[in-house]
């Protein structure tokens, strides 16, 4: 049976966490869903992990919209969320909405755009017109250049307030996912107290309700220096399956993150 949004919600109403990988093709779409994970992020990060790109900002809409096609393809149970990616969605909300329309027709459940209060007229324009909307904020990879590089958001007491306004001002324009990457767990976890949509954190401790990893680092083959953030589960594991299904079991029961993966 198909995940749905409210397949998700009712986990996270039942105390209980699932599991959000990225995904960028169609085998490896059934490997996750068959060892449990319950949501694929087609993420833009696939202008890190498949084109050897520094930064998310060179993926282009038809990037996205064939590999979700691709995921899509090997997914038959998991619920399926794609970027939209860099200058796809920020001209105005007719502009994101056309350009999700084609991301949804090729085979995606929801959209995930970046930005705080900003955004939240797109999602509102969105919403209402029948796509699904993931909000993310904190580090936000597609603004690296206006953060000045990938690190902490939300630290000082000034920008905590300003993401959890952010946050509420998404939930209300009717984001049903959320996000949270590179901020303090103290504030992740009040976050996601606030609202009543799950949350969806990386770098954001074990308070969110679900937890996203990039595939290529949770199985140990980005190159260079690992994130605080990340786990290699493939260490110890025998198959990439196994890897997988240790992640989901990690999640699920709180495992991970631990301290020594939060701010
Ligand atoms: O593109 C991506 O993989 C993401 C996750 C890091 C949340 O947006």
């Amino acid at each position: 049976m198909r995940t749905t949004l409210a397949t998700l919600q009712r986990i996270v109403d039942n105390n209980e966490k699932f599991t959000v990988l990225t995904c960028y093709d169609a085998i490896f779409a059934g490997i996750l869903e068959n060892a449990g994970v319950d949501v694929l992020l087609v993420g833009d990060s696939l202008g890190n992990v498949l084109h050897g790109e520094n930064t998310t900002l060179a993926v282009t809409l038809d990037d996205m919209i064939y590999h979700t096609r691709c995921v899509a393809r090997g997914a038959s149970k998991a619920f399926i969320i794609a970027d939209m990616p860099f200058g796809s969605y920020q001209v105005s909300p007719e502009q994101a909405f056309e350009n999700a329309v084609r991301i949804i027709a090729a085979g995606a459940h929801m959209v995930k755009i970046e930005g705080g209060h900003i955004m939240a007229d797109t999602v509102e324009f969105m919403t209402r017109r029948g796509i699904p909307v993931c909000a993310h904020i904190g580090l936000t990879p597609q603004s690296v250049h206006q953060l000045g590089g990938y690190k902490l958001q939300g630290n000082s007491e000034k920008s905590a307030k300003q993401l959890l306004d952010d946050a509420k001002k998404l939930e209300k324009a009717g984001a049903s996912l959320l996000v949270m990457e590179v901020v303090p767990a103290k504030l992740a976890k009040k976050i996601t107290h606030a609202l009543t949509i799950p949350t969806i954190g990386i770098g954001a401790g074990v308070d969110c309700s679900a937890q996203v990893l990039v595939l290529h680092d949770m199985l140990g083959l980005y190159p260079g220096k690992k994130p605080r953030f990340v786990k290699d589960f493939m260490a110890g594991a025998n198959s990439i399956q196994e890897a997988v299904a240790s992640y989901v079991a990690a999640v699920k029961t709180g495992q991970f993150p631990g301290q020594e993966h939060e701010f």
